[in-house]
């Protein structure tokens, strides 16, 4: 049986300092690179979300022994560049299309053969994105065809490994998405090619890749939105790393809109990764006029890193679009949040890769913001939302499987006249398993019916 939420309209404010769970993207990049460096890596902080999981059971079907001497922290024995081995059954990526798009790069330059699987919202993927330039590589890369969009492949995705004597190639890939997930499968191929790799994308993604490995010797240069690989004159050799994973801002982001929407409210997020590629979500929600203010900033891992608190203020609409999108996209869910209470009708645009997430997440958002008794209307690569401070009407709401538009409808009940139920929640322990538990923490009131409450 499902979970729902039943989340009961805020009627206090929400107030502590609360850490979140580590960073996905960091924390698939450090399982990723330590088991290909040679010796024993350690992991801290690590959040067991189900994606983060799915990667390191994935690692562990290739050879790599990964152990955990306590519950947050990993302990991972590398066995080098080329010492992963054959997987006796396919590598199941779960819901995480990281994990899928980075095993794909990295799988696409073995000698062994891989197949990868997903749950039915991964299975829908699009996968060209990094199948087409792999291939232009010599990867070979068989997918199933995609259920609507001719000429696309999706999960279960089927790898041949290269025969005697066969190399990747160098490359020359101009992506048309912004992409980490496109990026870092190209340079994790590049790790093995014969000759040089260039990506060049529309503005610059997420680039946790480029500073993991440049830390470790990879020998990467950036510039601008162009990104170069040129192993010549590299040893292949990555040393083992102790890396303390920063909080994650995608995490961090639904409990400080929370405190901005929430009358009263004071929320201090704790130790949070606030590297500029991914912190669209803090300018959209300033720009808006929330209170938001980064302090004590640090840095972990190669990655800056802060405590970040927030606060109500009264809101306005805005426009986002642009290079705001690549560097919040995982967040636009939640800003359509802010939005709903702003004054003046928000606009969302280029954000069309929105709908190859892992749901539609415009479509999703549209139903999610009606539900709500909030006006907007889908646009092909966006939303409009007219904002309004009148009370929300309490919703019961599908997640469809997605986990970020579960906890935005979530924070979006705390400001009904009533409970609204969101169902399908079990999704929410993908990126954050114990949302419920810290929401709580905060003084919100939600209640958890149809599953056993393991998160606390
Ligand atoms: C991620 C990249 C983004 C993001 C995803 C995590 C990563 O996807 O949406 O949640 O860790 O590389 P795209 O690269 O497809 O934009």
């Amino acid at each position: 049986m499902s979970t729902t939420l039943i989340v009961h309209p805020a009627t206090k404010p929400l107030v502590g300092s609360v850490p979140v769970p580590s960073d996905k993207s960091i924390g698939h990049r450090a399982l990723l690179f330590s088991a290909l460096c040679k010796g024993n890596s350690i992991i801290r902080g690590f959040s067991r979300g189900e994606d983060n999981v799915a990667t390191a059971n994935a690692m562990r079907a290739m050879g790599v022994t990964i152990l955990e001497p306590s519950p947050s922290e990993l302990r991972v024995s590398g066995v080098g560049l080329f010492g992963l081995s054959e997987s006796a059954t396919p590598l199941d990526c779960g819901n995480s299309g990281t994990t899928m798009r980075l095993l794909t790069g990295l799988l696409s330059a073995q000698r062994f053969g891989s197949t990868l699987i997903g749950d039915a919202s991964l299975t829908r993927r699009p996968m060209m994105r990094i199948a087409g330039p792999l291939r232009q590589r010599g990867a070979h890369i068989d997918g199933a065809p995609h259920a609507t969009k001719p000429g696309e492949i999706t999960a279960p995705l089927r790898i041949t490994g290269l025969a005697e004597g066969e190399e990747l190639r160098e490359l020359e890939y101009t992506s048309p998405v912004s992409s980490a997930q496109v990026k870092s499968a190209l340079i994790l191929s590049g790790l093995y090619a014969h000759g040089t790799t260039y990506i060049r994308e529309p503005t610059v993604s997420r680039d946790h890749t480029e500073r993991l490995l440049s830390a470790l010797g990879v020998p990467l240069r950036t510039m601008g939105t162009l990104v170069e690989l040129d192993p010549s004159g590299w040893n292949g050799e990555m040393q083992p790393f102790e890396i303390d994973l920063p909080g994650d801002l995608s995490a961090a982001a639904f409990l400080l809109v929370a405190a901005a929407l929430v009358e009263g409210s004071r929320v201090t997020v704790r130790g949070v990764g606030t590297n500029p590629t991914r912190t669209g979500i803090l300018e959209i929600a300033r720009d808006m006029g929330a209170g938001i203010a980064v302090e004590n900033g640090g840095e972990r891992a190669g990655e800056p890193i802060g405590d970040i608190h927030a606060w109500p203020a009264p809101l306005r609409a805005m426009r986002i679009g642009g290079e705001l999108v690549p560097r919040g996209v995982d967040e636009i869910p939640i800003a359509c949040a802010l939005a709903a209470r702003a004054s003046g009708t928000t606009t969302i645009r280029d954000a069309e890769e929105l709908r190859v997430k892992e749901s539609d997440r415009i479509a999703t958002m549209a139903g999610v913001l009606r539900a709500f008794g909030v006006t907007c209307e889908e646009l092909p690569d966006g939303l409009t939302i007219e904002g309004s401070d009148r009370p929300l009407t309490p919703a019961v709401v599908e997640s469809k499987g997605d986990h970020r538009i579960a906890m935005t409808a979530a924070i979006l009940g705390l400001l009904a006249t009533g409970p609204s139920r969101i169902k399908d929640a079990d999704c929410i322990a993908t990126s954050f398993p114990r949302f419920v538990g810290t929401l709580r923490a905060l003084g919100a009131q939600v209640d958890v019916e149809g599953a056993a409450e393991s998160e606390g």
